[in-house]
């Protein structure tokens, strides 16, 4: 049978989780969080005492990182950096700015294109991430570049950290958000860009349910599902 994939790309708080994991239980197929991923080599740099953004040092641990991504029955993904279940830990704010830095090295790219490309080839997959329809998947089924105001997606954010119990400011979180669009979209490796066969949602104005029907008409549309 045929596996199909699902390309879904846009900035940090977009809504792009919420909207994969929704379409992965609706169709069957596996959600693949890829953002997790470039956060767990991340965290291990910070463990490491590594600076993220020191290519050289960055690269040089990458032989010696097993990440494992595992799909428990709790229907999650769980991400495994040498057999310890980081799941959690890859979610705090130092966290996310440290998956930015590393994500920016090609040789951290290089590394985990397989990792992600392996996944869709076993599975059809619901894929979320920056460069999933650009560079990861350039045939995927179907691409969805997903946007919504930063002001939206700033507060989306605060709620997510306080119901995690790691409440922060909303002004340091746009702060931070809006670094981190500038960072993911200018850098010269894989920058956040729209594939030019990409379907645009933006959902600044749209409820979960109302993004999900109008991915899942696409969906119809595309694939025929
Ligand atoms: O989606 P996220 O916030 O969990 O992603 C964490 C960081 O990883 C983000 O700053 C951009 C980077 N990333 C990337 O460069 N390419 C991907 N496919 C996914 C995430």
């Amino acid at each position: 049978m045929k596996n199909y994939s699902i390309a879904i790309d846009g900035p940090s708080g977009a809504g792009k989780s919420t909207l994969a994991r929704a379409l992965a239980e609706k169709l069957g197929f596996l959600y693949a969080d890829t953002g997790a991923i470039y956060r767990t080599v991340g965290l291990s740099a910070l463990r490491a005492g590594i600076d993220p953004k020191d290519e050289q040092a960055v690269a040089a641990r990458l032989p010696e990182l097993d990440i494992e991504l595992i799909h428990a029955d709790d229907g999650l993904q769980h991400m495994i950096l040498n057999g310890e279940d980081v799941t959690e830990q890859i979610r705090t704010p130092e966290v996310s700015m440290a998956a930015s830095a590393v994500a920016a090295h090609p040789s951290v790219r290089a590394f985990l294109l397989d990792t992600q490309r392996d996944l869709a080839k076993k599975h059809s997959v619901v894929m979320d991430g920056r460069d999933i329809g650009t560079v990861v998947l350039p045939d995927a089924d179907l691409k969805i570049f997903m946007s919504a105001d930063i002001q939206q997606r700033a507060w989306r954010r605060t709620i997510e950290l306080a119901e995690r119990g790691t409440p922060k400011p909303y002004e340091e979180v746009l702060e931070e958000m809006e670094q981190r669009d500038r960072d993911d979209a200018t850098r010269d490796v894989a920058p956040l860009r729209q594939a030019e066969d990409a379907v645009p949602l933006n959902n600044s104005h749209l409820t979960i349910q109302e993004t999900v029907e109008t991915a899942e008409q696409l969906i119809r549309e595309r694939l025929g599902l």
